[in-house]
């Protein structure tokens, strides 16, 4: 199952990174809403991007003065954040969230966010335990995902509670790929958050921004009345 993820990251790589500035889904729905869970000030923070793709979010998140280490599976992902952030391009490693953060010593960041990537991995308790590892005392976790509920009714899923692996074709990145992922309940989005040290702060059913209804207006009524994603701040508490 990785690597048909990492497989299919690799082909769609480039056409990612070209379209992340401006695809509605990214944004003018999961980067807005992700983005409004960090403090206003993060000048100096130092903020590991989990999953980084192409390093969008490492741009604006350097952009505010805060010092980023970013890590994906896909070296090609990694090639183009270094590009895309080429004043920084030490701070991007080929890296596998399925792996222990070795590469991190205890208590090193404030922020760790990992924005639409988990729902490539199975089971969270490890990553969230690494997570915890990695930030200092009362650091906060900033994640985005696949939201359950819209995963169960788009797979026409007759077992909710059962994690289940699924795949679907992905048309919007030129060539038609097949992406795999695995769906899970709202409990077991929640429960490896909670079972490893971290308090939930803030819980966003995100809405699309007013640019997407321009943009993609029927993607706009979609998200309007129907989540997609969601958006968690959690805080490190032991
Ligand atoms: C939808 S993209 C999101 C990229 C970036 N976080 C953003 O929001 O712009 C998902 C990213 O997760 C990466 N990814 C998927 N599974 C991974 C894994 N097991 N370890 C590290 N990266 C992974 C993919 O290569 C891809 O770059």
């Amino acid at each position: 199952m990785k690597n048909k993820i990492l497989k299919t990251y690799e082909k769609i790589a480039q056409s990612y990174h070209k379209m992340i500035d401006y695809k509605p889904h990214n944004a003018f729905y999961d980067r807005p809403n992700t983005l409004s869970l960090f403090p206003e000030n993060i000048k100096d923070f130092e903020i590991l991007d989990a999953a980084c793709g192409p390093g969008k979010y490492a741009e604006i998140l350097l952009s505010q003065g805060a010092h980023i280490t970013g890590f994906d599976f896909s070296p090609k992902m990694v090639d183009l954040a270094k590009k895309r952030n080429s004043n920084h391009q030490e701070n991007f490693f080929v890296h596998n969230l399925n792996d222990p953060l070795d590469l991190f010593n205890d208590q090193k960041f404030d922020i760790v966010l990992c924005a639409l990537a988990l729902d490539y991995i199975q089971d969270w308790h490890a990553v969230m335990g690494e997570f915890n590892r990695v930030l200092k005392p009362n650091g906060r976790l900033i994640i985005s995902t696949t939201h359950p509920f819209f995963d169960h009714l788009y797979f026409k899923s007759k077992k909710y509670f059962k994690p289940q692996a699924v795949s679907t074709n992905w048309t919007s990145f030129g060539k038609g790929v097949k992406m795999h992922s695995f769906k899970r309940s709202l409990h077991d989005t929640i429960a490896p958050i909670t079972e490893n040290g971290f308090y939930i702060e803030k819980f966003l059913e995100p809405k699309p921004t007013v640019e997407m209804k321009k943009s993609d207006p029927k993607t706009y009524k979609k998200l309007m009345n129907f989540p997609s994603f969601l958006c968690i701040k959690a805080l490190k508490y032991s």
